[in-house]
């Protein structure tokens, strides 16, 4: 499998929403951007101790107030104690809390320094784990589900209700990018943004659900609905010995041509839809899309940074460096098909025998409208390629059991 590129194109021109680098913040300040309510609402600034502003770690430092001379060393200690205080009554509330609630399975140990990246994130995690604001003190932390590029991805339990949870921690890098979107007033991450834009109008189950979010200097926690018991994509064509057939195979490319291009309609080029990012429930054979970090805003213009993963890559951007969003989704719902029935990448020879129709190399015992979509999904020339929309009108999906 190919890997993921980080560098992202910033929106230009034709972008709809405006462009802004990671959020700055000033040093000693509380920079959490928090939002612990439906998706779609204005995050809140996260506060601690009743909106003091302080340091990020531990709430060290005090507020900054202007002023100077006695007057400000007086309110300083006074400000002093009064932390002091709070601290000390925090402590004793905390030690309660701990000693009423079940404990929490702690974060996972950090792993060997073949994976510091992991390491580095789950200690300041673990640092943070006390602080009240913290997205970590409402969700108990589990197993492992999945690592990414960026992102480690955990079961988690939320606690008020029990519901069970993805928990994805991201480290930020220096490309990660912010984007404004309507309804909040603060720069997000696009992988936040994009999650919420996808989601926006009426509930889809395709699409993976954002519950709730936080935003810090150095990283961002992503709440995701988990479904249960589910895989995703490779892990189930790899449990069930490499391929698939015609019809479990139209069940899966369905939902996930689906939600791909609502995805469109709501305006966001997801630009990774691949067999790790589209989770299966076992049980109910229900597809979801996941994972927005290589997403970006869809555009009518081309794209000239590719950022998804290699092999799904359009062959126009090897080609000529630029690809559209659209055409470019279709091409890698086109590789996600084809693994799912052959249990491996097209090869350009693949390719090259599609579209001549000499479908019986491809494989023998698929059937004429299967080759044949394949052929328009994998048209190595965008412009001919089946358009999104079109593509749950091909004959292959006019199937009745
Ligand atoms: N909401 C979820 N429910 C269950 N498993 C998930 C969920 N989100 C991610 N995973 C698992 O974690 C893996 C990595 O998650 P992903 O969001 O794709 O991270 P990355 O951005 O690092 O690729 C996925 O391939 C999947 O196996
Ligand atoms: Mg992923």
């Amino acid at each position: 499998m190919g890997h993921r590129y980080t560098k992202v194109t910033p929106i230009t021109d034709d972008g709809v929403y405006d462009k802004h680098l990671s959020i700055s913040h000033q040093p000693g300040t509380n920079r959490a951007v928090q939002h612990l309510h439906p998706c779609d609402e204005t995050p809140v600034r996260a506060e601690r101790g009743g909106g003091d502003r302080r340091g990020v770690c531990g709430g060290e430092e005090l507020e900054e107030k202007g002023g100077g001379g006695e007057e400000r060393g007086d309110r300083e200690l006074k400000e002093a104690s009064r932390v002091q205080e709070k601290r000390k009554r925090g402590k004793w509330w905390r030690r309660l809390i701990s000693i009423l609630t079940p404990a929490k399975k702690p974060l996972p140990e950090s792993p060997s320094c073949q994976q510091c990246n992991e390491g580095e994130q789950m200690k300041v995690a673990w640092a943070r784990k006390s602080s009240d604001d913290y997205i970590f003190s409402h969700y108990t932390i589990g197993d492992k589900l999945g690592k990414g590029g960026f992102g480690v991805v955990y079961e988690g339990k939320r606690l008020e209700d029990g519901l069970k949870v993805a928990v994805k921690y991201v480290t930020k890098g220096q490309d990660t990018e912010c984007i404004s979107i309507p309804d909040h007033p603060n720069p997000l991450p696009k992988e936040i943004a994009l999650t919420i834009l996808a989601n926006k109008g009426p509930s889809d189950p395709h699409i993976i659900k954002l519950l709730d979010w936080q935003d810090h200097e150095d990283h961002y926690v992503l709440i995701l609905e988990c479904p249960s018991p589910c895989e995703n994509l490779e892990e189930f064509l790899y449990h069930r010995g490499g391929t698939l057939d015609e019809n479990t195979t139209r069940h899966i490319m369905e939902q996930a041509i689906h939600a791909a291009d609502l995805c469109c309609q709501r305006g966001v080029f997801h630009r990774d839809v691949k067999l790790e990012n589209l989770l299966i429930n076992k049980e109910t054979s229900e597809v979801k899309l996941i994972d927005f970090g290589c997403a970006d805003i869809l555009k009518k213009s081309s794209y000239k940074t590719y950022d998804g993963t290699d092999a799904y890559a359009p062959p126009e951007y090897k080609l000529k460096g630029k690809y559209y969003g659209k055409p470019a989704t279709v091409f890698s719902l086109g590789m996600v098909m084809f693994a799912l029935l052959c249990g491996h990448f097209p090869t350009h020879y693949d390719i090259f025998q599609l579209k001549y129709k000499r479908y019986t190399y491809i494989q023998p015992s698929r059937s004429k409208d299967c080759c044949g979509l394949l052929r328009e999904l994998l048209n190595p020339h965008y412009s001919e390629r089946i358009s999104l929309s079109q593509i749950l009108s091909h004959n292959w999906f006019k199937v009745y059991i």
